[in-house]
């Protein structure tokens, strides 16, 4: 049995917050941020919208893009860094909004890759014959994690959600796929406080340590090397090169990172989409949205072979290469 993506759908909150809105919050500089991250504005949400709200609207999104019910859902699958709650899981609150009650819920932390992760485990789900229907949704509001006062962190992030089907499939729909995780670099990217090693205290708020600490640097060398070596394995394994591809849709961390890692592996700029001017890092929802939106602007056609690349917290890396099994036309 196979598994292909028969249904991809975005959603993102409207308020823009933009480079020269970030100037009047901390000592920085529009031309700093488009120079050394290529972004220049990012969506956030208001209070009330929460993380599940997000994936919600893309579950509904690519359900309708697929032509399918939530009843006809077996699975329900949710990365996320920034769950609506410790638990119950984001993905039983996404299965409750959608009313998909035969579906099973559980969710996944990857950060940045949790959208590679969750199609990797979507897929051993359809490919052992447990489950037809997957739904595999990344969603973050990492605006939330976010020290607002901290120049290094605040102007990187928003928030987004991307949600993806994968069904059972006589045509091969994915290739090739790598995953991996070196905990040795677990406090490169971390959010200190509000889990069992660190409960939340009048102290920790203090500290700030409720919010992302990353250290830039070491993470950005972390990015360009593993996006390269993830993405020369699954074109080994799927016996490819990247003259076959028709698109590059890698992790929407930092411009300099995406073309210091396209450039190694000899893509041409024309061939990668590129959204983070206009979100920064959405996290693991980075990769979806992109899909989706190469999807609905008719970048996608059948028979295309797609590589999605991501890097992030754990750290993780993971990449894949789908082959594109839907027509030409584009959805809503
Ligand atoms: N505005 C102005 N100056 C700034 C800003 C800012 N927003 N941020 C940092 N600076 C300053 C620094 O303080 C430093 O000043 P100094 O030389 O006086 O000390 C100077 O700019 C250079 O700082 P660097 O950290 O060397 O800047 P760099 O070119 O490395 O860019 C960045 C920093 C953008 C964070 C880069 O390292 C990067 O993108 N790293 C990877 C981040 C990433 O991919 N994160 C993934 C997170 S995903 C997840 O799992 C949530």
């Amino acid at each position: 049995m196979n598994s292909a993506i028969t249904g991809v759908g975005h959603a993102l909150p409207p308020q823009i917050l933009g480079n020269h809105d970030l100037e009047r919050m901390v000592d920085t500089s529009d031309e700093w941020i488009v120079q050394r991250t290529g972004i220049r504005e990012r969506r956030i949400s208001d209070p009330a919208t929460a993380t599940s709200d997000l994936a919600t609207e893309a579950a509904r999104r690519a359900l309708a893009d697929a032509g399918l019910q939530p009843d006809d859902l077996d699975l329900i699958i949710v990365a996320t860094v920034t769950p609506d709650h410790a638990f119950p899981s984001t993905a039983c609150l996404l299965q409750r909004n959608l009313g998909a009650w035969r579906a099973a819920a559980f969710d996944i932390v990857a950060a940045c890759t949790g959208f590679i992760y969750g199609i990797s485990v979507a897929k051993q789900f359809i490919e052992s014959g447990t489950c037809r229907t997957v739904l595999v949704v990344a969603a973050d509001t990492l605006s939330r994690i976010t020290d607002m006062t901290d120049r290094n962190t605040c102007v990187l992030f928003g928030d987004g959600a991307g949600a993806a089907i994968l069904q059972a499939s006589d045509r091969p729909g994915l290739l090739s796929l790598e995953l991996g995780a070196d905990g040795r670099g677990a406090e490169l990217l971390i959010q200190p406080a509000g889990g069992s090693c660190l409960p939340a205290s009048e102290e920790t708020v203090a500290a700030r340590q409720h919010f992302i600490h990353m250290a830039g640097q070491e993470v950005f060398r972390f990015a360009v090397r593993s996006m390269e070596m993830a993405s020369r394995n699954v074109l080994d394994q799927a016996g490819l090169s990247v003259d076959d591809l028709a698109l590059l849709i890698p992790h929407q961390a930092n411009q300099r990172i995406i073309d210091s890692a396209s450039k190694r592996l000899g893509i041409p700029a024309s061939k990668v989409f590129v959204n983070l001017d206009r979100y920064g890092n959405m996290s693991g929802a980075s990769i979806p949205v992109a899909l989706s939106e190469a999807w609905s602007e008719g970048r996608l056609q059948a028979g295309h072979r797609v590589l999605l690349v991501g890097f992030g917290g754990g750290l993780t890396w993971g990449a894949l290469i789908l082959e594109w099994t839907r027509g030409g036309e584009a959805h809503d």
